[in-house]
């Protein structure tokens, strides 16, 4: 059975609800409505002991006011969008501004502020696994975007230690969309820890520069000899605040790789490792894009879980997605839907342990 309890009431007096899945090795994730966000996450270290590895808050006061996106599902759009404009057929749509002079993550009331429906839990004994299924109706019109869109988003913990996410969307008329999952990770378990000396890897020989607002150019830059090269496991505090115009412009990582990895298909691009408690995240997209974001923006003054204040880059973000400003970039994967088409996304965040 997957757990369900009362997480909180919004001001408005409506229960936010919290989920609690649980796989056969006892791996956790708490999963609440409001957001469809992660609040809590287990995973094993090199000793076996389960410890949470996701930042969030103790109650739902934290999300309502939360301005990281800790641990929900974002959208429509995932990621910046130059002065919040784009055209579809002719028409041009203005969207809520929020970053700047810019649309971010779904504008001001995005997927992370709304109470999703819970459509389905599940536990498959025979599989080990557990999953929950919510659901978000957009109406048209919502933070400027066209059309209707109908969003499914499932969770499923399996007994690999995975947390898969699968997204399933449609519209009743031509829209944009590109949600994403937006996790802030901290693998040693101990959030008064930064994550500098994580060790990344992202399978990408370029990535997408960003101007002086953070929205993508439309070139493509080689990492190669640059800071931004991952191709090899590195620590992401080796070359975080090296003087390179692109860590100066975002203050540290938050941009876009384009992953090397055949398009549409779900396969492995990217790995954390916290080489003291021996943890190692490893994840797969069937999505051409990863914004890997260090954490630059905490600055310890929102109080976390167990009352921890959370420092600069002490989480890190590994969001999937396609390239940002996508719907101003036409010669790019696209992100618009259209009725009678159906929007699919996976992406899986799988966890182990070195026991060296
Ligand atoms: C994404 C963005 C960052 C920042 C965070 C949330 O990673 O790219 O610039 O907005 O979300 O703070």
């Amino acid at each position: 059975m997957v757990e369900k309890k009362i997480f909180g009431k919004l001001s408005d007096g409506q229960e936010v609800n919290v989920y609690t899945l649980k796989n056969a090795n006892g791996m956790e994730a708490k999963i609440i409505d409001y957001g469809a966000t992660v609040v809590s996450l287990t995973a094993p270290d090199k000793n076996g002991k389960y410890e949470d590895v996701v930042l969030g808050y103790d109650s739902l006061d934290g999300y309502v006011k939360d301005k990281a996106y800790f641990g929900s599902i974002v959208g429509r759009y995932g990621n910046r969008i130059g002065k919040g404009k784009f055209n579809l057929d002719g028409k041009e749509y203005q969207l809520s501004i929020n970053n700047g002079e810019n649309h971010l993550h779904g504008g001001t009331e995005g997927f992370n502020k709304k109470v999703w429906t819970v459509i389905h839990t599940d536990v498959v004994e025979a599989l080990g696994s557990a999953s929950i299924t919510l659901n978000y109706k957009s109406k048209d019109g919502e933070e400027g975007y066209p059309g209707t869109v109908e969003l499914t988003v499932k969770y499923t913990l399996t007994k690999d230690n995975e947390l898969s996410i699968n997204y399933i969307a449609t519209t009743d008329k031509k829209t944009i969309l590109n949600p994403t999952h937006h996790s802030y990770f901290n693998l040693s378990g101990n959030m008064h820890k930064t994550i500098l000396d994580h060790e990344v890897m992202i399978d990408a020989d370029k990535f997408t520069p960003v101007d002086v607002g953070l929205i993508t150019t439309g070139a493509f830059a080689e990492v190669a000899k640059t800071p931004m090269d991952f191709r090899v496991p590195k620590k992401v505090g080796k070359e975080v605040d090296a003087d390179f115009e692109q860590l100066k412009l975002a203050d540290g990582y938050d941009h876009n790789w384009a992953l090397n990895k055949a398009p549409n298909q779900l396969l492995k691009f990217a790995s954390v490792y916290e080489p003291v408690s021996g943890r190692l995240m490893e994840v797969s997209t069937d999505q051409p894009g990863v914004q890997f974001y260090s954490g630059n923006f905490l600055d310890g003054s929102v109080k976390g879980k167990n009352g921890v204040m959370y420092a600069r880059r002490t989480g890190l973000c590994l969001e999937t997605q396609l390239y940002p400003d996508s719907p101003n970039k036409p010669e790019w994967p696209s992100p618009i839907l259209e009725p009678g088409k159906v929007y699919n996304q996976t992406t899986v965040y799988k966890f182990s342990a070195k026991l060296l």
